[in-house]
Parts: C-alpha cells; structure tokens; sequence
C-alpha cells in the first residue's frame, strides 16, 4: 500500500491523500459504505461502482465468519471474488461487533468468547484466529482485534482495556508475519487506538499504536454514545500523535457534520452505518440538513429529492413519490434513499477533498456545519 499527500488545508489539518492498493486507487478523504455481510444493504455493487462511485466498502468479520463461514470465502477464492467487487475492501476484525453483544460474550487475556446472534452457538475470537479469519477473508485493508470500550467508562477499566488491546495488537503482528497473503495481491494491517475519552490514555494508546510502525492507523471507541466535543478532543490529541505520512481512520464516526469537524482534525477515512441505516427508516441527508420523507408534509411535494443531484435518482424521482413508497412499505423505498444517502456521503468527502487542494477547506467546512444542522 502507498499513502501520498497531495495538500493540506492552510487554516485546518485537513489533508487531501491518495492510498494506492492492489485494488485501486482510493482519494482521500474517504467514506466507506458499510457492507457486513458482503451487501451493502439494497444496493448492487453495480450501483456502488458507477453511480456511488465507492473506491472501498466494509466487510465485518464476525458476521462473515458466522455466515457464510470462512470455508465458503476460501472456496470462493475471498470476499472479492464472492461478491463481485474488483475495488478495495477494509475488513474490521469483530472487535466492535462482540463490543455490541454485550451480555453475549466473556473478555479475557486470551480473546472473547461469544455467543453467536444467530444460532446461539459459541465461539471464541483471539488476536491469532482473527488474523487467520480476516487473510481469509481477503480483504485489502485489515484490522488489529482490539476491545472497543463504552461510554461512559470508568478509567481504570479504560486502562486496563488499553493496555489489553494492545498485547493484543503485538499478538495480531507476530501472528500476521506467520500468514502469508492467500489471494496473491497484498493486504495492509492497521492497528487501532483506543483509551476511551481520556486525553493521558488516548495520548498513551496513539505512542504505542504509532510505534508499532504499521502503514496505516486507527483511531477505535468513539462515538459509542460521549458527546461531539469529546470526540473531537480524543481525535485532536490522536492526530497529532499519529505519523502524518500515513493514513487515519476514525472508526464508525458518524453523521455528515462529525466527518467534516474530525476531517479538519486530520482524519483520512471514515465508515459508518448512519447514511444506510438511517435511509431505510426514511432519513435523507442533504447539503441543506436532514429530511425525514415519511413526514405528511412531503406528501404532494414532486420536487425532486435533491436538488443537487449527487446520483440518479435525485432528480428522477420525487419527494413525493419516495413518501409513497415508504408510506405503503415498498422495498423501493429503502434502495432509493440508501443511493440517495451514500451519493450525498461520497460526494461530502469528495467536496472536502477538492476544497482542502484549494486551500478553502475551514471556510467551506463551518459552512456546511452550520447549513447542515437543520431538519428540513
Ligand atoms: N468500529 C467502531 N469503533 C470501533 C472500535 O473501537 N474497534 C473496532 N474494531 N471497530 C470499531
């Protein structure tokens, strides 16, 4: 993998990048659609090549593992051939999906155990077994197995968490260089850095995820509930730790004004289920806020769904028809405002993107802030 900066923001530490991998090109900043079980939910990867244009999208290993198993992956020859998708993949490791069984699963040195959400099985991920997974697998971009803490978390579990996390990170390494890549092209490993929303802890966590060396890193345990400052406390003291020539990725953050503030902090790629969950309930971001087209008072609106024409189907269909759709249960509904979602997200990074080369970024940035914290 090659990382190459291209500009920085003069009145921000905005960056402007180019990633390089064995699948492509990825100008960053970056957002990835969230694709957990190899879909990303009611969108053809046709639809996600030329008319979202995603460079990466977003596997998950605890769900891939549990189905359709690592067997049928390996059989398939890896994700990329099992899907279809000939662009870049990042596969996170399953740390933040057991996180989120909460009452289903024990922590120990050794890994987690958990029980599975499907069948009720049990199962145990360790730093070595989700190295063996994610090569598998076969994504482009892998992820340390790390402990994503909650919020709010008292310090010394944080601590001690932190530190866990990373005798983890050295496990997941010493394994890796045992692991030869599967598929014949290459896969980079990013660490992670956690230490909930403690400045010593975040400060202490980003040193030794920097020192590991890897080609690219992670900033982990945010926007698990601690309010937008917080976060952007912890992202500002990561960034300025973490090596500038390499690229960051703020995981699981977040909405559209959350990108653009930890973009202006110097974070490089984002994911987040937010622009795919949310369309299937009816929620459409805009460049002008949020809308929620359920509501009566788009019934007999046949504007177009944006104006801006971020993909297709913003103009060629209307405000009133998608409200239908929603309103009498059609699945349409939930594909329509998902390209919406993940045409609007793209094009936010791919602005932020041309703004920070022309050296406005910080002007343009507190604009679309406070333009897009509205509910239209
Ligand atoms: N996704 C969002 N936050 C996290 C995190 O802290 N760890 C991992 N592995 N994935 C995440």
């Amino acid at each position: 993998m090659k990382f190459e900066l291209k500009g920085n923001d003069p009145q921000s530490k905005a960056r402007a990048g180019v990633l390089t991998t064995d699948h492509g090109v990825i100008e960053t900043p970056i957002f990835m659609p969230v694709g957990t079980v190899g879909s990303v939910k009611g969108v053809h990867q046709r639809e996600l090549k030329n008319d979202i244009n995603a460079d990466v999208i977003l596997g998950n290993t605890y769900h891939l593992y549990l189905r359709p198993q690592t067997e049928i992956l390996e059989q398939a020859g890896g994700l990329h051939k099992f899907i279809n998708w000939d662009r870049n993949i990042l596969t996170d490791s399953g740390g933040y999906q057991v996180y989120s069984l909460s009452a289903n699963r024990k922590i120990k040195e050794e890994g987690v155990k958990f029980k599975s959400h499907i069948d009720g099985s049990y199962h145990t991920f360790t730093p070595e077994n989700v190295m063996e997974i994610q090569r598998i697998i076969g994504a482009d971009i892998i992820m340390a197995f790390d402990e994503c803490t909650p919020y709010p978390c008292d310090y010394n579990y944080a601590k001690r968490s932190m530190h866990m996390t990373h005798r983890w990170l050295d496990r997941c390494i010493n394994h890796l260089e045992k692991l030869p890549f599967k598929y014949g092209y290459e896969q980079s490993f990013f660490p992670i850095v956690q230490g909930s929303t403690y400045k010593d802890l975040r400060k202490q966590s980003a040193e030794y995820i920097a020192n590991a060396g890897a080609v690219g890193n992670a900033i982990g345990g945010l926007s698990v509930g601690e309010p937008a400052d917080e976060m952007y406390a912890m992202t500002e003291v990561v960034c300025d730790i973490l090596p500038e020539d390499k690229p960051r990725y703020l995981m699981g953050v977040g909405t559209p004004i959350n990108i653009l503030e930890n973009i202006a902090l110097g974070v490089d790629m984002f994911d987040c289920v937010m622009p795919t969950r949310n369309a299937r309930n009816g929620m459409l971001f805009t460049a002008h806020g949020t809308i929620n087209i359920k509501n009566k008072k788009w019934e007999a609106d046949f504007s177009p769904l944006d104006e801006m024409a971020m993909t297709y189907v913003d103009t060629e269909y209307s405000k009133a028809y998608l409200r239908h759709l929603f309103s009498v249960n059609e699945r349409l509904a939930m594909q329509i405002a998902t390209i919406h979602n993940l045409g609007f997200y793209l094009w936010l990074v791919r602005e932020s993107r041309k703004h920070i080369l022309a050296g406005d970024f910080r002007t343009w940035k507190d604009m679309m802030v406070k333009q897009m914290d509205k509910r239209l």
